[in-house]
């Protein structure tokens, strides 16, 4: 096990009805602005209650956050958090407006266009922030990171920085999501753990058993969740497994992968993809293509969450590797580019961008443009 040294700050405060305790958890004093997407929180009941809870205070709203949050907008929301001193943040939406938010609390924070807060990768001052979470997917609500896209060049990034102060989750706000968006989140959720999970063998027996524990519910739920999609106790599983998938408790000590993840943002960038979507189409690549480099940790995998004992170890790995891909399948979504109308020229320009930025990702930093262009063939 590496050296680390652990801390996540976010209060959670889980479950129905917990939208009411907004006013006792943001502090009395702050000038608070309030984040939000497109507009699904009025259909659904949230903006309601979100009002209800701070009935009698003054704040602002910022609406238009969209998914995939884009800088040009966020600059706007600085913008206006700027002339109005806006000293707290309260994010109400999904991955989307919580990265967004972050990188707001960052903006007006700091003299720096925005845009460079997220290349430097860093924020070194946000103003602080908390969050009503209404999609469970990203693990937002309780990690320090966001990605943001900047849609005039079509690029995505991330940037780390603080941790949500409190993040409210009420698995009843689930309810509204399309099948679609549960498909994603349960493919993000799940991915985010193998992209900590297989990487190298024998760093740490309890975070691989805590690792496996979250994969083993979210396979346990998911088909459950497709039959019932108001099911309270699937989803306050679902809620949970998705925050405890990138909150930092599955990675202490550990080295991590991450490489599905940056081809799959550029898939966005390039495509629209929705983000676990295009997750459940490169992991099941990049394990073709790293099955020897994971060989040790597919195999235990293969074992303890699907039950793969027989046959020779080659097999075994690839039965592994087979089997993520149907459980993404399960899920509704699709797993190859072809289906999705992907070819050549966007395999080729992210093998390029990969080549021209000279980064290489993966636990053995080995995922270059090159390595990148043959994981999109796997999974063309
Ligand atoms: O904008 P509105 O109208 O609110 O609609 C949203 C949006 O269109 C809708 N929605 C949200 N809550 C809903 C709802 N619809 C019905 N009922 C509800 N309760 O859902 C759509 C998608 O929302 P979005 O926030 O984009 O989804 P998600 O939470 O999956 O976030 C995706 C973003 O997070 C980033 C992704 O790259 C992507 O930009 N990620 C952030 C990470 C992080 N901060 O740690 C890690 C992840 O790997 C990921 O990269
Ligand atoms: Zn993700």
């Amino acid at each position: 096990m590496k050296n680390f040294i652990f801390r996540n700050p976010t209060k959670l405060v889980f479950g129905k009805g917990q939208i009411a305790r907004l006013n006792e958890l943001i502090p009395a004093e702050v000038n608070l602005m309030i984040t939000y997407g497109g507009g699904s929180v009025t259909r659904n009941g949230i903006y309601d209650q979100v009002k209800a809870a701070l009935k009698g205070r003054k704040f602002i709203e910022f609406w238009g956050i969209e998914a995939n949050p884009h800088v040009e907008t966020l600059r706007k929301a600085i913008e206006v958090g700027k002339s109005e001193n806006i000293n707290y943040l309260l994010a109400v939406g999904g991955g989307s407006v919580l990265d967004g938010t972050k990188l707001i609390a960052a903006g007006i924070a700091s003299d720096e266009d925005a845009w460079d807060i997220v290349l430097k990768g860093v924020a070194e001052k946000q103003i602080p922030f908390a969050s009503v979470l209404t999609v469970p997917a990203t693990g937002s609500e309780m990690n320090g990171g966001a990605v943001i896209t900047r849609a005039e060049t079509r690029e995505k990034f991330a940037f780390g920085g603080d941790y949500p102060q409190f993040s409210i989750l009420d698995p009843e706000v689930t309810y509204s999501l399309s099948k679609h968006q549960v498909a994603c989140g349960l493919a993000d959720a799940y991915t985010h753990v193998l992209e900590q999970y297989l990487t190298t063998p024998g760093q740490s027996r309890l975070m691989d058993r805590w690792a496996e524990g979250v994969l083993l519910s979210i396979m346990e739920i998911a088909p459950k969740i497709k039959e019932n999609p108001c099911d309270y106790d699937l989803m306050a599983d679902y809620m949970l497994a998705a925050t405890l998938a990138l909150n930092d408790f599955i990675r202490m000590g550990i080295s991590q992968d991450w490489a599905t993840h940056q081809i799959g943002h550029e898939l966005t960038a390039l495509h629209g993809t929705t983000h676990g979507h295009s997750l459940a189409i490169v992991m099941p690549g990049t394990l073709r293509v790293l099955k020897e480099q994971k060989h040790e940790k597919l195999l235990q995998y293969g074992e303890r969450v699907f039950g793969i004992t027989g046959g020779s170890e080659p097999e075994r790995v690839d039965k592994a590797i087979e089997k993520t891909e149907e459980f993404y399948r399960s899920l509704g979504l699709t797993t190859r580019l072809s289906e999705e109308n992907i070819g050549n020229e966007t395999i080729e320009t992210i093998a390029k961008r990969f080549n021209d930025r000279g980064v290489a990702f993966g636990e053995n930093q080995n995922v270059t443009g090159d390595v990148a262009r043959e994981i999109l063939l796997a999974c063309s």
